[in-house]
């Protein structure tokens, strides 16, 4: 369904009922990340699941796409949706960027955090070189080069070679970003704060997942997000890279599924 937001409209899937859990996806991906989350966790819970704007079929809008932008398009989609009461966020990646942005902006609407192969910390000078860098492709080349770039590293190694039908889902999903929308969410993340401060005013139940095969967060930014926030707990999903919630879904999804029971 679309939802307007301000001056766009965003697509958001809604599904099952009871308490909200939101789902926030990474980049350069979009709600269908999330598909064997929305089928299995919908059986007990309201799942929301939005594209960000300028992913999967939101359409873009002009840049940067701060993490406070998009935060106020969650916030402002579960309130078109009429939900009151607050929610379990968990996002993934620049998800959680967003999901620390939606905590520092509104905290009232968030009963716990789910923060998924994400780090509290902002771009080193290298990673905001080598995000000037991507963004420069993308104008001059398109989309390609970096989405190319991603599908190497989303994925633990393992994943690549034992799943190719699942390195080929991912290729479609990642194929729907165009190059407005990942100039703008390359400049928005670019630019993100530093969210260590949040980490010991975050007083929510948390849980922290890991893919212990991640490329891209390492396990040392997992355990110092775990050891910032009084009341959370990490989990690390073996076989899994940067997406555990595709690579290894009945681990992640029966994670989630006792920490939401816990709640
Ligand atoms: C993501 O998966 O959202 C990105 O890898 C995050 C980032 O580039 O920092």
């Amino acid at each position: 369904m679309n939802i307007q937001v301000g001056n766009t409209k965003l697509n958001v899937e809604d599904r099952g009922s009871g308490s909200v859990l939101l789902l926030i996806h990474g980049f350069p991906l979009n709600l269908e990340m999330w598909r064997q989350q929305i089928e299995n966790l919908s059986n007990h819970k309201r799942v929301i699941a939005v594209d960000l704007r300028g992913h999967g079929h939101s359409p873009p809008t002009p840049g940067p796409y701060s993490m406070d932008l998009l935060a106020d398009d969650c916030a402002a989609v579960l309130d078109t949706l009429g939900v009151d009461g607050p929610v379990v966020v968990c996002g993934l990646s620049m998800g959680g960027y967003v999901s620390f942005a939606l905590y520092k902006r509104h905290p009232q609407i968030i009963s716990a955090l789910i923060l998924a192969a994400t780090r509290a910390g902002s771009d080193s000078d290298q990673a905001r070189a080598n995000r000037e860098k991507a963004i420069a492709d993308t104008k001059q080349h398109g989309p390609q080069p970096v989405l190319d770039n991603m599908l190497k590293i989303l994925l633990a190694p393992d994943t690549y070679k034992l799943k190719p039908e699942l390195v080929k889902n991912l290729a479609d999903i990642i194929s729907l970003t165009s190059t407005e929308g990942i100039v703008s969410a390359l400049e928005g993340m670019k630019d993100r704060p530093d969210s260590t401060i949040l980490l010991g005013q975050i007083n929510l139940p948390t849980l922290i997942i890991h893919g212990a095969q991640d490329q891209i967060i390492t396990l040392n930014e997992s355990e110092s997000m775990a050891s910032g926030v009084k009341n959370s707990r990490l989990e690390i999903i073996p076989a899994a890279g940067h997406l555990p919630n595709l690579e290894q879904p009945e681990m992640f999804n029966s994670i989630v599924s006792e920490f939401l029971a816990s709640i």
